[in-house]
């Protein structure tokens, strides 16, 4: 560094800790040296959170959150603004991408056991920021106001209709009316740019925060700050986080970029599960379209919505259902009461139960894009019930049973002894 450098980083280092926390937080953070394919994913999140806000930020300088303009807006910014099909395009996959990205992360989290003891917070911070998600994605789904945001909408504004007494009241308080409106889209749209972002920067920072205060978990579950070197203390299976991660993750960000760019140019609706066929017909409070559908990433809970059977006419048990098929995943840490964290040490009941969760995650996943009724019916013998509900129901209970076994099967699993240094 010459020497005009270093006065300058020294007159910015006495009055903030610039060079200190480069230190703490890259070149002297140690992080265990055996970092797999899916560890990419942290990294990855951060990048695909910082393409929304910009692709956002432009997108708003064009977009008229009105009922009236709200759909030719987007048209607009579509076929005559510089750029504009490509930033929206990038938006709307990036929305996908992001739920991608955040599903990989979490797995890898079951499959390290990296939400045990002493990351339980990293992991709670996680679930506020996959909450948060979820939100920003509904509400910004609303946003162009074609018929599938529509009817969205008023469907998942509905369920909080279904609370016993105070239910219809909590439904048009949050829409603002006494259906989706004009109001709706106004509240949706000060939520999705402004509300909910500040929300997950503020909860990937504490994140951050408490996954350096800890130190990462790695494939072999190793605590690796069990054993450092005596003279310089520093773990002996740690290696600087720069250069040697920053640059391993630049490989996952070319790598996710060409998949990125291959989706925007080539397949931008994704053969409709990244935008619906629907949502190019404006919204029309009279016609409700005939097969409502979320996005991809939330069928999985959609389909748990359906299979629960109502009571009389009320739909609450099911709305129970997916509130808590997605809160689940918070109790993990006290849920896994086996001996070692990482996978390669458990045993095949566990590896079962996770493969059982994997499979039901995806079959209720893809039932959640089809009518109930899309196989038909089994015969009077069976009360005539749809066959994709009945596969919905026997997989939802797996999906549940996973969860609520776990203390049991993660105790009794036959596990293999964890070595003291990391294995490569
Ligand atoms: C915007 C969303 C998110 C961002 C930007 C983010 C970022 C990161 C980063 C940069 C890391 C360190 C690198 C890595 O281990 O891959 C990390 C670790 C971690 N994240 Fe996230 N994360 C996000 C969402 C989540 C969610 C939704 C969960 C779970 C509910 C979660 C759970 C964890 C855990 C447990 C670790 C520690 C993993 C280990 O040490 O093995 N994260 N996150």
């Amino acid at each position: 560094m010459n020497k005009y450098m270093e006065q300058l980083l020294g007159w910015v280092d006495a009055r903030f800790p610039l060079t200190s926390n480069i230190k703490a937080h890259l070149t002297e953070y140690y992080a265990p040296k055996n970092f797999n394919f899916w560890y990419f994913f942290g990294s990855l999140a951060l990048l695909v959170l910082v393409l929304q806000i910009v692709t956002g930020i432009f997108l708003t300088m064009h977009y008229k959150p009105e009922a009236d303009m709200a759909f030719a807006s987007v048209e607009y910014i579509m076929r005559d603004v510089p750029f504009g099909k490509m930033i929206r395009y990038m938006h709307s996959t990036g929305a996908s991408l992001f739920f991608v990205v955040i599903y990989l992360h979490m797995f890898r989290g079951l499959l390290y056991g990296s939400y045990r003891n002493p990351r339980e917070l990293i992991w709670l911070f996680g679930m506020g920021i996959f909450l948060a998600l979820m939100g920003e994605a509904f509400f910004g789904y609303l946003l162009p106001w074609g018929q599938m945001s529509y009817w969205g909408a008023q469907v998942i504004t509905s369920l909080f209709g279904t609370v016993p007494l105070i239910g219809p009241d909590i439904a048009e308080w949050l829409r603002g009316d006494y259906l989706t409106s004009d109001a709706t889209l106004n509240r949706f749209f000060a939520f999705h740019v402004i509300a909910l972002p500040l929300v997950l920067c503020g909860l990937v920072a504490a994140h951050i925060i408490a996954l350096h205060e800890v130190g990462s978990n790695n494939p072999d579950g190793v605590e690796i700050k069990k054993l450092k070197d005596k003279t310089t203390g520093i773990p002996l299976d740690g290696i600087p986080f720069h250069p040697y991660y920053t640059v391993k993750d630049i490989v996952g960000v070319v790598v996710f970029l060409i998949v990125f760019a291959a989706i925007i140019f080539f397949a931008p609706e994704m053969g409709g599960y990244f935008l619906e066929a629907n949502n190019f017909v404006p919204a029309n409070p009279l016609v409700t379209p005939a097969h409502i559908a979320p996005t991809w990433y939330f069928t999985p809970y959609y389909s748990i919505l359906r299979a629960v059977p109502p009571i009389g006419i009320s739909q609450f048990p099911g709305v129970v259902a997916m509130g808590l098929s997605v809160v689940a995943f918070a109790f993990l840490p006290w849920l896994d009461r086996s001996p070692v964290k990482s996978i390669r040490y458990k045993g095949n009941l566990y590896k079962g139960w996770l493969a059982a969760f994997v499979v039901s995650f995806f079959v209720l996943g893809y039932l959640g894009t089809v009518p109930a009724d899309v196989w038909g019916q089994f015969g009077p013998w069976l009360g005539k019930a749809d066959i994709a509900t009945v596969i919905a129901r026997i997989f939802t209970a797996i999906y549940f049973l996973f969860f609520i076994l776990m203390p049991w099967y993660s105790k009794k699993d036959k596990t293999k002894p964890v070595p003291t240094r990391v294995t490569g």
